[in-house]
């Protein structure tokens, strides 16, 4: 009896003497309360060998973009910079409410290097450690700068300054670019330097839908037509809908695009815009590219059914101009258009 206790205790001590000198030496064996001298802490994506191997969440798949996060279409590269430069277009309009809103920006972004006035004298760069200030925006190497590049910049950032894109959104990305411009001594509508109405006709521009023809108040902005043909595009803005949320148009609206249509054979010197607007419900960009499909589907519409491409023309303009305001429901679904101009 004696013996068995003997032998079974030199057994549990063999067991837990061999199980510690396991043959992997990177094995700890066992362990005493690992946790109170190994963290647990996990690195998003790291390997995980605490949890059999596996990986402490599963990455997105390949190419997978996160909800609400924007795609910017442009690399980072040289290539990239000089096509943002000739074709990125600031999508907010220029008001005094913009500016003061970019000023603020300014001054909790960028002020600390660029200076107040945008002479590249910050107090940062004025540091004897800082390898050299930022040219002035109005020096002769700044002061061309176009707007698309001048955003594409502040996205990805430019030698020493950083990326701006994670902490500024775009939307604010783009006040700043007027901003910017203003410092660079740019005449702006927004400022009182440039005059609201740049075709002189009465109309200020930014319910001017013909803002470089000098037209009527009646015609927003557009020169007067026929009358027959200023019927026509009243009974298509309309007339002409579409799936909610979507740019397919109702099967509904096509007997109006043919008397579009009609109009443009029978005056071959009309030039139609196709003006797409929504309200301010909903995500700003979104809205942008949503009154872009829909000009653009009216627009293929017209250009499949015999109209050449040269004398029609789609712009989206999102919710940037409204005719009533988006407090009411009324004043939401006026907002919400397709609009038909003529130009000539
Ligand atoms: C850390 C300092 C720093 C901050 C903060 C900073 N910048 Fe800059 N910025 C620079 C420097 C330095 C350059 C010159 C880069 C170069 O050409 O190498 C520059 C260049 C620019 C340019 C010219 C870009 C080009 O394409 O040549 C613009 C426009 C600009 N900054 C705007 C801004 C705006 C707007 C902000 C605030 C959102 C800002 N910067 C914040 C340091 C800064």
């Amino acid at each position: 009896m004696k013996n068995q206790y003997l032998f079974i205790l030199v057994m549990l001590i063999c067991s837990t003497v061999f199980q510690s000198c396991k043959s992997d030496p990177q094995s700890p064996g066992v362990e005493y309360m690992p946790d109170m001298y190994r963290t647990d802490a996990i690195e998003t994506y790291q390997e995980d060998s605490l949890r059999n191997g596996g990986f402490s969440a599963l990455k997105p798949v390949k190419n997978s973009i996160p909800r609400g996060f924007d795609v910017y279409p442009y690399d980072n590269t040289a290539e990239g910079y000089e096509s943002a430069g000739a074709e990125l277009r600031n999508p907010i309009p220029c008001t005094p409410v913009v500016i003061e809103e970019a000023q603020l920006l300014y001054s909790k972004f960028c002020v600390h290097c660029h200076g107040g006035a945008g002479e590249g004298d910050g107090m940062v760069v004025k540091s004897k450690n800082w390898p050299g200030p930022p040219p002035a925006y109005n020096s002769a190497q700044l002061k061309d700068l176009p707007e698309g590049k001048i955003f594409h910049s502040i996205h990805y950032g430019k030698g020493m300054m950083g990326s701006h894109a994670s902490q500024i959104s775009k939307e604010d990305r783009w006040k700043l670019v007027h901003y910017v411009q203003k410092l660079q001594g740019k005449e702006k509508p927004c400022d009182g330097t440039k005059s609201n109405d740049s075709d002189g006709d009465g109309v200020e521009d930014n319910i001017d839908q013909c803002p470089e023809t000098p037209g009527s108040p009646d015609y927003f902005g557009c020169p007067e037509v026929e009358a027959e043909v200023a019927q026509v595009m009243e009974e298509a803005i309309k007339g002409v809908n579409f799936a909610t949320g979507s740019s397919k148009i109702k099967k509904s609206s096509y007997d109006v695009l043919v008397k579009v249509k009609e109009v443009l054979l029978k005056y071959p010197n009309y030039v139609l815009l196709v003006n797409g607007h929504t309200d301010n419900k909903g995500d700003f960009d979104k809205n942008m590219e949503l009154s872009k499909s829909r000009a653009n589907a009216v627009m293929d519409y017209l250009t499949s059914h015999g109209i050449n491409s040269d004398h029609v023309s789609a712009h989206g303009y999102g919710s940037t101009k409204p005719l009533a305001s988006n407090d009411s429901k009324d004043g939401r679904a006026k907002n919400r258009r397709v609009e038909f101009r003529i130009v000539y």
